[in-house]
């Protein structure tokens, strides 16, 4: 990773110097940058440490506890008194291997605040950005003699506003990460995954979030029936929520403050807050568009397990490998090559093998094959939740795909979400784990460094979400972590909205591996529900606005084949960035995105709306000099989702950055352009 360092100094005429400590019970203060934002901490009657936030001085996060509670040492959550140390700031750019954009800046001020119960002392790290802020809990070596038990963070996030706009996505639910958004008053938040985010009555748009999670459980949001929001961690197997020992430092915990949508899908505070790469030379974690043997599987037509309609055979996988170099994409991912699926492949998670091919698949043969055709071949390892079956056999199955020369694999963990099955604490019985608590948490983790070790770039299904470790991490490409397009295929489905909330809530934590560029929408018939409710150009129009840096072109062969101008765009479009920009967008309404190529001048732009038919005008002021040649793939005059998804129109025009385009969006419609400079 390359580092610009721009500048980094001491705000020496904020501080006289850093050993005068000013200390409570006055508020002690830390402004962003630009002064927009200022947060405030300060101990009331009982000790007890609050915080609150306010933007150009309109209060945002009122009064906020902070604190633990432990199951074995006293409480640390009141008798409190707080000292503050110095202010420092930085302002510096950094690198992304892969990405969004290439260059992040980082500029933010900092301080480092003191709590302490007169025995006991934990600080607090403050950063604030000119678009939020983080703050993490770092607890000395000697905070407690032995391995310390979390029962409770309480970490509050109390809403100005508590009837603000909530978009949130419901904890606890069979399903993890997997359902579509609430949208109610703050006030009727239950329990929420994050990043949950919110509009408040002044405008200001407000993510909650964390950055950096490890070796700790994840945070659910608990909300209080008045706008407040409480971190609730997620309980191991026995209650206790975090089991550390020695010197650590929490997750951050982060709130991303904006005046507008679109200023929140610029924020870089996530990755801002994370590590920088630990992997040294990453320039094996190779960013792409793959097809595969999948939504076969999906929409009935191919099965997982060994019969009739098996779709992971050699020669299947050959067919798809050709088709995959002739039109010039870059990845093959198969699903059901190995040994498990026969049977009940939720139940029989530990019949799994990770490094047997079943019969009709020759994984040496296709590895090679792929090779030969410049073609990257994704592996898949389902565990069905068999975490341990799984780790058992993690070093063989990745040092052979290595050998085989396969540096992509997609893993997945679906099981109950309270359902991880663990045989290593009790003889006689099994103990069973949350999708996001500690135990999983340290097991998507090993995974990782693991993949890393054999030079494996890795797309999690079922994960835990993202935090920003990408950038510590930079194999950790893409996950799932959400309700993907799969469930188009075998539920209710998804509602036009879906895809115009997750820019502003799920993105908000990083990529997603949501699977769009489905072309034939009806695939059961234009009479089933079983269906996708968007038209097609919005189906293109998300390769470009639901970012992964593994981007899923999900359909058949075939359908892509029938309608070979509309694939020309998704023949085109990568899945690397140099720059993002969201030129507008509104949540749960409607986001256009426009994006330009790593390495490149061409431009992408993808835009869509809910289920509101709208008119978009896009100012391509962002170009740069000379003429680019357009294509712009939109709705039809007749388009709609439900009666006429197909109805679609390619234009080519000539433009330059002085250019305006006028766009009409079909209800759950969109629009795909790609700009190639001349
Ligand atoms: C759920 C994943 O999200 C999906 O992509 C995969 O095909 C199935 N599990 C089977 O592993
Ligand atoms: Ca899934």
């Amino acid at each position: 990773m390359r580092f610009t360092i721009v500048f980094l100094f001491m705000l020496s005429a904020l501080v006289a110097c850093s050993d005068s400590k000013e200390s409570s019970p006055a508020p002690l203060t830390l402004s962003s940058p630009n002064g927009a934002l200022t947060f405030e901490l300060s101990i009331d009657e009982f000790g007890r440490v609050h915080y609150r936030v306010s933007r150009e001085g309109q209060p945002v996060i009122a009064d906020s506890r902070l604190g633990f509670a432990f199951a074995n040492a006293d409480q640390f959550a009141d008798g409190l008194t707080i000292s503050g140390g110095a202010e420092t700031e930085s302002d510096l750019e950094w690198e992304q291997p892969w990405g969004e954009r290439r260059v992040v800046r980082d500029h933010h001020r900092e301080r480092l605040f003191s709590l302490s119960d007169g025995n006991r002392t934990i600080d607090l790290r403050v950063r604030l950005f000119d678009d939020g802020l983080g703050f993490r809990y770092e607890f000395p070596e000697n905070f407690h003699p032995s391995e310390l038990l979390i029962t409770d963070e309480v970490t509050q996030f109390n809403l100005a506003d508590p009837i603000a706009t909530t978009f949130w996505n419901p904890a606890y639910n069979k399903d993890r990460y997997e359902y579509e958004y609430n949208k109610t008053p703050a006030s009727d938040v239950l329990a929420a995954h994050t990043p949950v985010t919110a509009i408040d009555a002044l405008g200001h748009h407000v993510t909650i979030h964390e950055a950096a999670l490890i070796d700790y459980s994840s945070t659910v949001l608990r909300g209080n029936g008045q706008g407040g929001l409480k971190t609730e961690l997620v309980a191991g197997f026995d209650g206790i929520r975090v089991r550390r020992t020695g010197a650590f430092a929490t997750p951050w915990r982060t709130l991303q403050i904006t005046d507008s949508a679109t200023d929140l899908l610029a924020s870089n505070l996530i990755l801002n807050l994370n590590e920088p790469n630990q992997l040294g030379d990453v320039s094996w974690v190779k960013p792409g568009i793959y097809m595969g043997i999948w939504w076969g599987m999906h929409i009935g037509e191919n099965s997982w397990a060994t019969g009739e309609t098996l779709g992971a055979t050699t020669e299947e996988a050959k067919r798809y490998i050709d088709f995959i170099a002739e039109q010039g994409l870059d990845g093959f991912l198969v699903e059901g090559w190995n040994i498990g699926w026969d049977g009940d492949w939720i139940a029989n998670a530990d019949l799994f093998s990770f490094t047997e091919a079943q019969p009709f698949f020759d994984v040496e043969a296709v590895a090679a094959y792929a090779e030969e055709r410049g073609v990257d071949l994704v592996l898949h390892n389902e565990t069905s939740g068999g975490v341990q079956n799984y780790e058992v056999q993690m070093e063989d199955a990745y040092a052979m795909y290595q050998r085989l020369g396969v540096n992509h694999l997609k893993t997945g963990y679906v099981g109950f979400t309270n359902g991880y099955r663990r045989d290593d604490v009790y003889d006689e019985r099994p103990v069973y784990e949350w999708n996001h608590g500690q135990w999983m948490v340290n097991h998507y983790q090993k995974s990782i460094e693991l993949a890393a070790k054999y030079q494996i770039g890795i797309n999690m299904h079922e994960p835990i979400k993202p935090t920003g470790l990408r950038r510590t991490f930079p194999n950790f490409m893409t996950r799932e972590g959400v309700r993907g397009q799969e469930y188009n295929a075998w539920s209710e489905g998804n509602q036009p909205a879906h895809t115009t909330i997750l820019p502003f809530t799920r993105m908000m934590a990083g990529p997603l591996d949501f699977t769009p560029g489905v072309f034939d929408v009806t695939f059961k018939g234009a009479d089933s529900s079983e269906r996708i409710r968007t038209t097609i150009a919005k189906q293109l129009a998300l390769m470009v606005v639901l970012y992964s840096p593994l981007q899923m072109a999900a359909d058949l062969p075939r359908n892509y084949a029938a309608k070979p101008d509309l694939f020309q765009f998704i023949k085109e479009v990568p899945a690397d960035w140099e720059e993002s920009i969201a030129l507008s967008g509104e949540v749960g309404e409607f986001v256009v995105f426009a994006r330009q190529e790593r390495d490149s001048e061409n431009w992408f732009i993808g835009g869509i709306t809910n289920e509101t038919a709208r008119t978009s005008v896009i100012d391509l002021d962002f170009l740069d000099d000379g003429n680019y040649s357009a294509t712009l793939y939109k709705d039809g005059s007749e388009a709609n989702w439900q009666t006429n998804p197909y109805d679609a129109v390619i234009e080519s025009i000539t433009v330059t950055k002085d250019s305006s385009l006028t766009i009409d969006m079909a209800e759950s419609g969109g629009f795909a352009i790609s700009l190639i400079k001349n």
